[in-house]
């Protein structure tokens, strides 16, 4: 529509009187932000911009792959990726405290971050064109948040994971910064960006990292993107994605429960669903889901997944539970 098309305008011109002809950089998670904002940007100054994918294997099933592959092909734009999955189940091995498993992802992000970010920053050198730019997915109500003031970017990039390191030596672009969350998605499809992206519901940044109860191993990983697929394509099958405001699928991986499937008794996980509704995440209350897409969720889940034996649902408002389990 015509507004979109005037704030998308608008913002390409901007990003350009901005940028002139530097190199910059803007770091992707998957999320809609990043992804709108790097594709303004995409659209602007065209190759001067080069993209940082961190992944640290906590994304859900296909999240990667969005990225990767959906994203380039809708943007064009010159991907870096760096696959840093070891890496981060090295670091969270033994671990199972939640703030420690927080603070353990954000440090590994950021340095990872930062590596890619020298490799970038090298091979311009050697071109003789040095990054000065920094793109960043702030929103409108991220500046109110934090006040507006020059801090505004940090306060939203402590909550996502690989924020900004202290000492920051580029300057910040921040296209969407006068922008709602309904416009960034409008913008983005203007710009011709998969609706699994530009649709997509929040995602924390530590991910699946920190709906795992328990430690972090690739084999609960597994398990858990696969229950997490199933309970996605279902609520999307039941044409309730717009109902919901985003719906956490959890792994208690420290308790087991003894269950019957097959010839024989189990013993295994039980996986939570946390659907919720919400305006803003601030408070929110559980999704009064319908009870024959809950069954559904739950008898695929069970028959599907190996060592789950019970999906149990969270009927908890925040608060006094927050959306999250970590
Ligand atoms: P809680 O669990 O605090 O979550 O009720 C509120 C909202 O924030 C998301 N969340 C995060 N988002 N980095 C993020 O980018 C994080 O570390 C993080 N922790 C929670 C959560 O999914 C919900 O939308």
């Amino acid at each position: 529509n015509w507004t979109t098309r005037n704030i998308l305008e608008e913002q390409v011109e901007r990003i350009r009187e901005q940028i002139g002809d530097a190199r910059v950089i803007c770091g992707l998670s998957g999320g809609v932000d990043s992804a709108v904002a790097a594709a303004l940007v995409q659209r602007a100054v065209g190759d001067q911009l080069t993209c940082v994918f961190v992944d640290h294997g906590l994304l859900r099933e296909g999240e990667a792959e969005q990225v990767e592959r959906d994203f380039v092909a809708a943007t064009g734009v010159k991907l870096y990726v760096a696959n840093e999955q070891k890496r981060f189940l090295d670091a969270l091995a033994g671990v199972s405290d939640p703030e420690t498993k927080r603070k353990i992802i954000g440090r590994e992000f950021i340095r990872a971050f930062e590596e890619a970010e020298r490799a970038i920053m090298r091979e311009a050198e050697a071109e003789g064109e040095p990054i000065r730019f920094l793109v960043q997915g702030t929103l409108y109500p991220d500046v109110v948040e934090s006040g507006g003031g020059e801090g505004a970017a940090n306060i939203k990039s402590h909550h996502n994971v690989g924020g900004l390191p202290e000492d920051l030596q580029f300057e910040l672009v921040e296209p969407l910064r006068t922008l709602f969350k309904d416009e960034v998605r409008a913008v983005g499809a203007q710009l011709g960006l998969p609706a699994e992206i530009v649709g997509r519901q929040p995602f924390p940044g530590p991910g699946l990292g920190i709906r795992i109860v328990g430690e972090v191993t690739e084999e609960r990983l597994e398990l858990l993107r696969k229950a997490d697929a199933i309970a996605r394509a279902e609520l999307t099958a039941a044409g309730l994605d717009n109902e919901v405001w985003q719906m956490p699928v959890v792994l208690l991986a420290d308790v087991r429960s003894v269950g019957v499937q097959g010839d024989g008794r189990t013993y295994g996980h039980p996986i939570v669903l946390r659907p919720v509704s919400s305006e803003d995440a601030m408070t929110a209350d559980w999704s009064r889901l319908p009870y024959d897409l809950l069954a559904r969720i739950s008898n695929r889940i069970t028959n599907e997944v190996d060592g789950v034996n019970r999906v149990v649902l969270d009927v908890t408002s925040k608060p006094p539970g927050t959306i999250e389990w970590e």
